[in-house]
């Protein structure tokens, strides 16, 4: 059991990644926290891993809304007393060409994938401080690492995250806080259903292991940085894309 009784919060972690996630972490015996926006999917999450006898809780949260963060982690602690790992999953596109780009889309994606990391970060940490040891771990994506065209917004999103994460690595590492980025490729999960066929096809063409990826393919990656096994790894961007860019 990689996560022994190691309390674990999953933003987004009512479906795709997240969901993976939370099940990977609890078969490896970690308190799982499913904090989401959707309270349907999430309930259902947070059951499904309860029947299985992993110790569980959903709380609803909007990771944009700071007070709301701020009662999701309360709660958390009223509940399990700590926090030892951080994953700043939750995320969202809202796809268009830059001529087309809305104001509203542009503002939405930042809150949420930036301004939503920031917030859960900012929370956790005082609990984290004070027990000398955590792990924070971010959700990039290739994008954020080499642009893609119809995601300005979310681009800037996630090249942000590459930056706020190696920042906090940099501040955190002496608190005993280790800070890491994941950023995955094209993975399977309603996200990627937002793209046009034609596209995906010849996305999937480009890849060396011709195909998308699996939300096992991140949990895994989430898995190891978050273990024992990563305690000397801090600052790292995990590229986790099958060679779709090397
Ligand atoms: N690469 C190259 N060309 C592209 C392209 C791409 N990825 N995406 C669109 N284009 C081209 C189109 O082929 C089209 O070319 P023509 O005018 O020559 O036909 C032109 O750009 C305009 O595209 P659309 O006609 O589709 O324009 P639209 O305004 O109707 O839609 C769009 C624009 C919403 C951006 C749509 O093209 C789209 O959804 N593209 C996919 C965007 C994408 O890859 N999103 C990833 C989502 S998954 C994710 O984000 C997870 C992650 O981290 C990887
Ligand atoms: P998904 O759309 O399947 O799941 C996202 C989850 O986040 C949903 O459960 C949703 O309810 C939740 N969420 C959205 N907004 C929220 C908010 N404001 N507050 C709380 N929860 C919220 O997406 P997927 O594919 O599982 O993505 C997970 C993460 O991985 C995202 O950060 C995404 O940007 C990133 N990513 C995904 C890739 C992919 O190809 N699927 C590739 C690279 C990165």
């Amino acid at each position: 059991m990689r996560l022994k009784d190691k309390v674990a919060i999953v933003t987004g972690g009512a479906g795709g990644i997240g969901e993976q996630t939370a099940k990977t972490f609890g078969s490896e015996g970690a308190k799982v926290v499913i904090a989401d926006f959707d309270e349907k999917n999430g309930q259902k999450a947070a059951k499904h891993l309860q029947e299985s006898g992993v110790e569980s809780l959903f709380v609803q949260v909007n990771v944009a809304d700071h007070e709301s963060v701020e009662a999701m982690v309360n709660k958390v602690i009223d509940t399990y007393g700590t926090i030892d790992i951080l994953i700043n999953n939750a995320g969202i596109t809202r796809d268009a060409m830059l001529k087309k780009l809305t104001k509203e889309d542009w503002q939405q994606v930042i809150d949420v994938n930036l301004s939503g990391v920031f917030h859960c970060t900012q929370a956790v940490l005082p609990h984290m401080i004070e027990q000398g040891s955590g792990s924070i771990i971010n959700t990039s994506s290739i994008v954020g690492v080499h642009g893609n065209v119809g995601q300005t917004n979310y681009a800037a999103t996630k090249s942000g995250v590459i930056g706020m994460s190696k920042s906090w690595a940099k501040e955190l590492g002496p608190k005993g806080i280790r800070v890491n980025a994941v950023a995955p490729g094209f993975v399977n999960t309603a996200m990627v259903d937002t793209i046009p066929d034609k596209i995906v096809n010849g996305i999937i063409d480009k890849v060396p292991l011709k195909r998308l990826g699996d939300p096992i393919d991140i949990a895994n990656a989430y898995l190891f940085l978050a273990s024992e096994e990563a305690s000397y790894i801090n600052g790292t961007i995990l590229e986790v894309n099958g060679g779709l860019v090397i």
